[in-house]
């Protein structure tokens, strides 16, 4: 029998159903136990449709059209490309080099097709070392682009031959190429259609299903999926619980409980890793109630949950808030002898964390360092991150110092929960402290630390401490961000430091940063305020030239400058200047100019005067217009001349 299954790979499809119908028939074996089966009905169907493969013919048929070429000389004749590459390649690699250095280097040129490509592969399909020579060459040395079909040959002649990761990568490189091409190839037709000239393996279904789940593509591959068991093949475990990890991943919890009820159905039983991964299915189903259920059916195919499985469970029950759910599984454990690893106890203090018990979460890590297990960096993580919740960070600081002692080196995440912690409690000089101390033992501190510290600093009104810890980490290369910048120049500002905010906007620009209308109009305010309304002005000069527009708050902020420095001439041309060019129409710095004009009692004609030039530009009076003016009226003058202006 041994041998007959051996033979049935080199046979045509029909002698080798009909072998396998009688070995079903001898060994009464069940249905989907044998390979075979199906396939002849199958390819018969898909041959008519749209494969992109065509066939290999026996017999050449350009033999007959082409005759005239029996007149060429041996190494012209294109019929006889095959059997000079053929016998090249029997000869070594050298020898298939040199071959393109002969007169055959056109023959080679002109006629050597997918068609005469396959050919030359299947002479080769029982030596895959030659196979693979051949294939190389044709793809670098000759840059030819094999068709799909040389790659369905090439994959099964590898598969055939057990050059399984050789053959995968082709199969993935197959994948990506039909991906590429708008044309629709149906890689899995085309390896069907295949069989019917070449020795094959039909691992080759299996590694197909996998691939496609590698590549990305899941859907393809439960469609295989699909079209493997409609043929009559029963795709390995392995392949199953391939394609159920990447339904998972994609969130595809009904299309997993499919595949795995197809799996009973063709008698594929599931191992103790597809039983993991529907437990992972069966967490994200929310539906933990019939985790039991679920458990039992596990138990009655043969498997013990292993620690995989109930530390998924757990980690669910915790993640939910079922903290005694997840602790009674806990304690099932150790009576099932799964012992519990640091994962287990993680997600345990996780739970516990996360509910504010933290003396419980505690107690759990002695518990767990008592039972032999280290902790790692995540364990004291969670520890550290529940203390900080609870505002110890006393107790965060003492673990993240144990930690160091223990040379675990906080993470990225350490440092920035236990900075956190103190920014939220307003002890930011602490936190700077911990930093610093941290970086004497070494620990490297994370850009998002560093950036957090920076936007805390400013906010709570520290620009310059923000700006000192600034300048020192930029000696060990920290570079900040647009955002960061303008935190820095915005709370800098505030504090109307445009000397320290100024080097820094140069800054930003020298590394190739465009500031934007955030940091323009910081700067801008900041120099208007401080009485250099002229700095302004050339700064906005310069905002413009780069591209970035005005808005309302920096014209205001211009022309109360220029008021203040009762420069009123440049402050109403400004106006002008914003409303004809941006379509600015600043109710507020209009009445900025009216009231500047008002004051000291006014002088009425000039006043009407200006209301002509502005009310030409579109401005119009409004209530607080009025209400200044009748104002500075009601000083000096009589009420008639008032009225009299508010008339016209
Ligand atoms: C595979 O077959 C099942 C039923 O047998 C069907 O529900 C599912 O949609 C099919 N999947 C694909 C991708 O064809
Ligand atoms: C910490 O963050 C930096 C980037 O800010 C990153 O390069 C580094 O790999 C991270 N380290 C760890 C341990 O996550
Ligand atoms: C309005 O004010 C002018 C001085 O600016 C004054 O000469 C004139 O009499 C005033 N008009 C009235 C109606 O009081």
């Amino acid at each position: 029998m041994c041998c007959l299954v051996r033979l049935s790979h080199t046979l045509c499809f029909p002698v080798m159903l009909l072998m396998n119908r009688m070995l079903v028939s001898a060994t009464k074996k069940s249905f989907y136990n044998f390979n075979f089966i199906s396939i002849l009905t199958f390819s018969s169907s898909s041959s008519s449709s749209s494969s992109s493969l065509q066939i290999i013919q026996d017999t050449d048929s350009k033999t007959l059209s082409n005759s005239l070429y029996h007149f060429l000389p041996q190494t012209r004749n294109p019929n006889n490309i095959v059997n000079l590459i053929y016998s090249s390649l029997k000869q070594g690699k050298s020898d298939l080099t040199t071959l393109l250095q002969h007169d055959i280097k056109g023959l080679v040129h002109h006629h050597l097709g997918a068609h005469e490509i396959s050919r030359v592969l299947l002479r080769c399909q029982s030596d895959s070392l030659t196979a693979l020579t051949f294939f190389n060459w044709v793809k670098h040395d000759l840059g030819i682009k094999p068709a799909p079909e040389n790659y369905c040959f090439f994959v099964h002649i590898l598969a055939w031959n057990k050059e399984f990761p050789l053959a995968m990568k082709s199969l993935c490189e197959l994948i990506e190429l039909v991906k590429d091409t708008s044309h629709c190839v149906d890689v899995f037709q085309d390896l069907v259609l295949c069989t019917q000239v070449c020795n094959w393996d039909p691992v080759v279904f299996d590694m197909l299903i996998k691939a496609y789940v590698k590549v990305g593509l899941v859907r393809e591959s439960y469609r295989t999926f699909n079209k493997t068991l409609e043929s009559g093949f029963v795709p390995s475990v392995i392949s199953c619980n391939f394609l159920l990890n990447g339904l998972l991943k994609l969130n595809c919890i009904n299309q997993c409980w499919l595949v795995y009820e197809e799996m009973g159905r063709v008698g594929r039983r599931p191992n103790s890793y597809t039983f993991n991964i529907l437990t992972h299915v069966f967490c994200k189903n929310g539906d933990v109630d019939k985790v039991n259920e679920f458990m039992e059916r596990m138990e009655e195919e043969g498997f013990d949950p292993d620690l995989v499985t109930y530390n998924t469970l757990i980690s669910s029950y915790c993640k939910k808030g079922r903290l005694n759910d997840a602790f009674y599984l806990y304690r099932i454990m150790y009576r099932r002898k799964v012992l519990p690893d640091s994962v287990t106890y993680t997600a345990l203090m996780n739970g516990l964390c996360k509910e504010g018990r933290m003396r419980e979460a505690h107690q759990l890590f002695h518990q767990m360092i008592h039972r032999g297990l280290s902790p790692d960096v995540v364990s004291y993580n969670t520890l550290i991150c529940g203390y900080c919740k609870e505002g110890k960070l006393g107790e965060s600081k003492s673990l993240l110092y144990e930690m160091i002692g223990n040379r675990i080196f906080p993470d990225n995440y350490s440092c920035q929960v236990i900075v956190k912690g103190y920014g939220k409690e307003g002890k930011l000089p602490s936190a700077l402290n911990l930093v610093v101390e941290l970086q004497r033992f070494g620990v490297s501190i994370s850009k998002d630390v560093y950036d957090y510290l920076i936007v805390a600093l400013c906010n709570d009104n520290r620009p310059f401490a923000a700006k000192n810890l600034l300048e020192r980490i930029s000696e060990d290369g920290y570079v900040p961000n647009l955002e960061i910048y303008n935190e820095l120049i915005k709370s800098l500002c505030k504090c109307d430091s445009a000397a320290d905010a100024l080097p820094l906007k140069d800054q930003m620009v020298a590394r190739d940063m465009k500031p934007s209308i955030f940091t323009y109009r910081a700067l801008i305010c900041c120099l208007c305020r401080i009485s250099r309304s002229k700095e302004a002005t050339s700064l906005m000069e310069e905002m413009l030239k780069s591209g970035v527009l005005p808005d309302p708050l920096i014209c205001r902020a211009l022309i109360h400058g220029y008021c203040k420095e009762r420069d009123v001439n440049k402050a109403e041309s400004l106006l002008g200047f914003f409303a004809k060019e941006f379509q600015i129409f600043d109710t507020e710095s209009y009445n900025a100019i009216i009231s500047f004009f008002c004051e000291d009692g006014g002088d009425l004609p000039k006043l009407m005067e200006l209301q002509d030039r502005l009310l030409k530009l579109g401005f119009a009076p409004n209530s607080l217009t009025c209400k200044n003016v009748i104002q500075s009226l009601w000083k000096g003058i009589e009420n008639e001349n008032a009225t009299g202006i508010l008339a016209r």
